[in-house]
């Protein structure tokens, strides 16, 4: 290239201009990518290289090209084109963005001047607790049991029980999951935390009758790439005195025997006496029918599921669960009067990443009573899906990784009919003011 030719050009007024250069890292890309990337990527963070320093930019610079433009990294696999789009916790690129990095692989990922690099973006220790920043320290802390994981061999699952000391009843406003830092993130696929208490004599709960599946049941879901649970602020989670957390954890070899691991749960109480008016209960929607799945060997298959909701309810996340041939997902909404709103779609699933996609306060959906919900899974079980072990296998229902699966986490929250129209009605005049437009919530 020679520059001094290629930055000259002559506008139409025959006029020269210094051409606009192209992006480079310095300017343009090192304030995406700490931003976007960096929080993971960087040395003791759970991905496999840092992305700080030019070298190691420019290094990975195709890898990166590839992974954004595909939009696997960010970890965020959901829809853009459909749907609601307004998350607490999006960390997608925009489309600039993703064209900028494209950009600059294509033009041979410039430095630039020196001069243009952004100050060092501080990152907070990757083994704190995350939520400790919104809410202060944790009010309780349970850990599972320590387990080994070997370094070779079939993937394993533990299954403690464990006390929670807790001595009288408090409602909870959020929760996060960690597993033990580092080999813990390494091993541990997916854990679930099932509540054991007495709910007799509870009262005054609509969610208990409404739900009769309900129990106190799960207490919280965590899957690689996620953090933890932020109820909204008009309901929380009850754990009453006694209680105890059945764990069950699901663990892989990671290549060299990982040691004495534990995960841990986090829980940050509403102030002493605060009870919400909503109890949120976490949902698991199957959408395999039980273990009914058979995938034939260079096949694609799409199962499908109903659930009529039972009471008026708010929906406050969506969280797709498959394994490795999982490709997609989609959430619908059939209302009472016939309509049918597409809510949300996953549409690039990585098993690796089970992020929970959180709704903004103002667009989490409203579904009367009576909505039908429909979940539609896809699996992909032919050469074509990247991240397909082996394409000549029959695929059943199973709970290891190169087995399948279909289901979405679901925190819901129930109401009495004349809580929910005070929020509808609060909805539509938001949405008449033109301050946002609500989507999911008609
Ligand atoms: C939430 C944490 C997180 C964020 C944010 C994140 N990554 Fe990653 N990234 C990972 C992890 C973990 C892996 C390894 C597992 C995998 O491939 O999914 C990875 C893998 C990759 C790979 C493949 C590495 C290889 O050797 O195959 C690339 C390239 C990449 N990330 C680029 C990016 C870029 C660019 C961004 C920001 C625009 C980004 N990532 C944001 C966690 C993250």
């Amino acid at each position: 290239m020679k520059p001094a030719l290629a930055a000259l050009f002559v506008c139409a007024a025959g006029i020269a201009h210094a051409q606009t250069p192209g992006p480079t890292f310095a300017k343009d890309v090192a304030p995406i990518f700490q931003a976007k990337c960096q929080v993971c990527h960087q040395p003791n963070s759970i991905a496999p290289m840092s992305l700080i320093s030019y070298d190691d930019a420019k290094k990975n610079a195709s890898k990166i090209k590839a992974r954004v433009v595909a939009r696997v990294m960010p970890p965020w696999h959901i829809d853009k084109s459909v749907g609601i789009q307004s998350f607490k916790n999006d960390r997608s690129l925009s489309d600039a963005q993703i064209a900028t990095i494209a950009k600059w692989v294509d033009a041979g990922a410039p430095m630039g001047d020196a001069k243009d690099m952004p100050a060092a973006a501080k990152f907070p220790d990757p083994n704190r607790w995350q939520l400790a920043e919104t809410f202060g320290p944790p009010d309780l802390v349970i850990s599972s049991k320590n387990f080994t994981m070997p370094a070779k061999g079939e993937d394993k699952w533990f299954r403690p029980l464990v006390e929670t000391g807790v001595t009288e009843p408090r409602w909870i406003r959020a929760i996060e999951v960690k597993p033990s830092f580092p080999n813990g993130r390494k091993v541990v696929h997916h854990a679930l935390a099932y509540l054991l208490q007495d709910e007799k004599g509870v009262t005054g709960l609509a969610s208990t009758a409404m739900d009769m599946n309900m129990g106190p049941g799960l207490f919280m879901e965590w899957a690689v790439g996620k953090t933890g649970q932020i109820f909204p602020p008009d309901a929380g989670k009850l754990i009453l005195p006694g209680a105890r957390i059945k764990w069950e954890i699901h663990v892989h070899a990671m290549g060299e025997e990982a040691k004495d691991n534990t995960v841990e749960l986090a829980v940050y109480f509403y102030p002493k006496g605060f009870v919400p008016p909503h109890r949120t209960v976490l949902k698991m929607f199957d959408v395999t029918h039980g273990s009914d799945l058979d995938i034939a060997p260079n096949e694609k298959s799409i199962t499908q599921n109903f659930y009529v909701m039972q009471a008026p309810a708010r929906i406050e996340n969506f969280q797709p669960h498959m394994h490795m041939r999982g490709k997609a997902m989609t959430m619908e909404a059939i209302y009472p009067d016939g309509r049918r709103e597409l809510l949300s779609a996953v549409n690039n699933f990585q098993w690796r990443w089970h992020v929970n996609y959180v709704y903004a306060d103002s667009v989490a959906p409203l579904l009367p009573k009576g909505t039908t919900l429909v979940f539609t899974a896809w699996h992909d079980n032919t050469a074509s899906n990247a991240n397909n072990p082996d394409p000549n296998q029959w695929v059943g229902w199973g709970d290891r990784t190169v087995d399948e699966m279909a289901h979405c986490w679901i925190d819901v929250t129930y109401m009495e009919q004349p809580e929910f129209d005070k929020l509808l009605a609060a909805r539509k005049s938001q949405k008449m003011t033109g301050m946002t437009m609500p989507q999911g919530s008609r």
